[in-house]
């Protein structure tokens, strides 16, 4: 018997002008969880497909329980007990919960081609039971939120009895309170001998749960490590390859006159009387539990959502805002949390995405002038470091980082007065979330206003010049970046009453 369910032996992939993965290693205890870390294009994503048999790779070779195995096909990796669940599931909307666990391996009335519903339902319900996630099994899958999904695939994956489970980003979309179910239920899976591989770009769920960790760099494998014998500076060190001296470069620049205002801005049923306002040369916290209401009051400055009450002011002015197109004419950009949905053509090249809310701008005559297209989205490139063979790539083959990166170029290339960033380094890796800032920065110097909407609170306390709290789609209350702190802002979060307030 081998020590390892899973050896991975210089795998190598090659793709068009992108090696995206070069002689990586990787090996998975029984009942362990092995982190995965790299920047954004660092292969992790591409080394994932090839065990789920989605990508064949170029060479090297897989061992599953000390045996060489050729993967084929995501069937027959399933067959070899490793299940993968993406970022965007596999699931069909319209089945049910258990109709989903057990599709394509129905059990049967004896012989009979005939589905034994009884029996799948109860089997359902005893891997839910396993798992302890309390949910309906006959409830339909479009029906349940994204951490119930998430559920359902992992439920899934011990339907089919699978020894190893991929996760690849599993945290980014779910709220803190999900999450800890989430650990709580890896942490189960730990102790029935369940290897995992676990893919984050947060570094405190490396150390809150993982065993070793293998960091990647540009396709190369770097090292593995016991998680207990490494810190948070090595591991960045390792991943970028050199030292981040400041996490948060925050410049505070004079405060310029009011930009954008709400008064009274209420969407019945959805968030209610919000007033605040955001100056030049100013970033804006937006903060709050998920659910909060900070994304929908974003929508509807943003025109993609109608509002019941209040109004809308720009630079003193009241402004109406019909749609986003409305919105973007009238210099109001939003870049959403959901990038894949909203944010990106996925069909279209790396420059076509960042032209395309601005392409006016590149008209001479009434040609599009595709050279000055070019230059403008490759200083995009550069200054971003997407990483890219060419400006002609299609986005679909970005990494998911790499594909934020563009939906950011295309907002700056807007040149709007006010931008409004939903979560706007979820996904990215530590040196790009810095990079990142430092073009907030410079936004800023620039005069132009940010509405910051995010959920981690180092980066709203380390990058914001004042903080918003929601709870339950109302303003709790403001914190200036003198006053903030993380317990103060939980504390407005939760709806807790301020101490001193009687
Ligand atoms: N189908 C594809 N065609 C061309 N290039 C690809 C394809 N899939 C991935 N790549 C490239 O391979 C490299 C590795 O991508 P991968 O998705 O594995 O990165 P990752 O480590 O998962 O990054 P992230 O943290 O951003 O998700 C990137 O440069 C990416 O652009
Ligand atoms: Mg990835």
């Amino acid at each position: 018997m081998s020590e390892f369910v899973l050896e991975m032996k210089d795998i190598t992939k090659q793709f068009p002008g992108v090696l995206a993965v070069n002689k990586a290693q990787l090996n998975l205890r029984p009942g362990e969880v092995h982190c995965l870390v790299g920047e954004n294009g660092a292969g992790k994503s591409t080394l994932m497909k090839i065990l789920s048999g989605a990508q064949p790779a170029d060479s090297g070779e897989i061992l599953i329980d000390g045996k060489p195995v050729h993967i084929t096909s995501p069937h027959h990796a399933q067959q070899l007990g490793i299940a993968m669940i993406y970022q965007e599931f596999n699931l069909s909307p319209f089945l049910n919960v258990a109709e989903n666990i057990f599709l394509g391996r129905e059990p049967r009335l004896g012989p009979t081609p005939f589905i034994n519903w009884t029996k799948m339902y109860a089997d359902a319900q005893a891997i839910l039971d396993r798992i302890r996630v309390k949910l309906d099994v006959r409830k339909p899958v479009n029906e349940c939120s994204v951490a119930q999904q998430q559920m359902v695939e992992i439920a899934k994956a011990l339907s089919s009895n699978s020894k190893i489970i991929v996760m690849d980003e599993p945290s980014a979309t779910l709220t803190d309170h999900e999450l800890e179910a989430l650990f709580e239920l890896i942490r189960g899976l730990r102790r029935e001998g369940i290897g995992m591989i676990y893919i984050s770009h947060r570094l405190e769920e490396i150390f809150g749960l993982g065993d070793r960790v293998t960091v990647m760099r540009d396709g190369n494998y770097v090292g593995t490590y016991p998680v207990a014998e490494v810190t948070r500076e090595d591991l960045i060190r390792m991943m970028v390859g050199r030292e981040l001296k400041d996490e948060f470069p925050k410049d505070i620049v004079a405060r310029g006159p009011e930009r954008l205002r709400v008064e009274g801005l209420t969407r019945d049923g959805v968030f209610e009387d919000v007033s605040f306002a955001v100056h030049e040369g100013e970033i804006v916290g937006l903060t709050g539990l998920v659910g909060a209401g900070r994304t929908e009051v974003a929508r509807a400055i943003f025109g993609a959502d109608a509002i019941t009450g209040g109004q809308i002011f720009l630079s003193g002015k009241p402004i109406t805002v019909k749609s986003p197109k409305d919105a973007i004419r009238q210099g109001i950009g939003l870049l959403t949390e959901d990038r894949k949905n909203q944010g990106l053509v996925l069909g279209m090249t790396v420059c076509e995405n960042t032209t395309l809310a601005n392409l006016k701008s590149l008209v001479r005559f009434v040609f599009v002038d595709h050279r000055r297209e070019r230059t403008v989205t490759e200083q995009y490139v550069k200054e971003l470091q997407i990483k890219t063979p060419s400006v002609e790539q299609t986005a679909q083959n970005l990494s998911g980082g790499n594909q934020q990166k563009v939906v950011l170029a295309k907002w700056l290339f807007t040149q709007s007065k006010v931008l409004i960033f939903d979560e706007p380094t979820r996904g990215i890796d530590v040196g790009a979330k810095v990079e990142i800032y430092k073009l907030m920065n410079d936004l800023m110097r620039r005069g132009v206003s940010i509405l910051m909407i995010s959920s981690e609170l180092p980066e709203v306390l380390g990058m914001c010049d004042r903080v918003l709290v929601m709870h339950e789609g109302r303003l709790a209350g403001e914190l200036s970046r003198a006053e903030a702190t993380q317990e103060g802002i939980l504390r407005l979060a939760t709806g807790e009453k301020p101490a001193h307030v009687g």
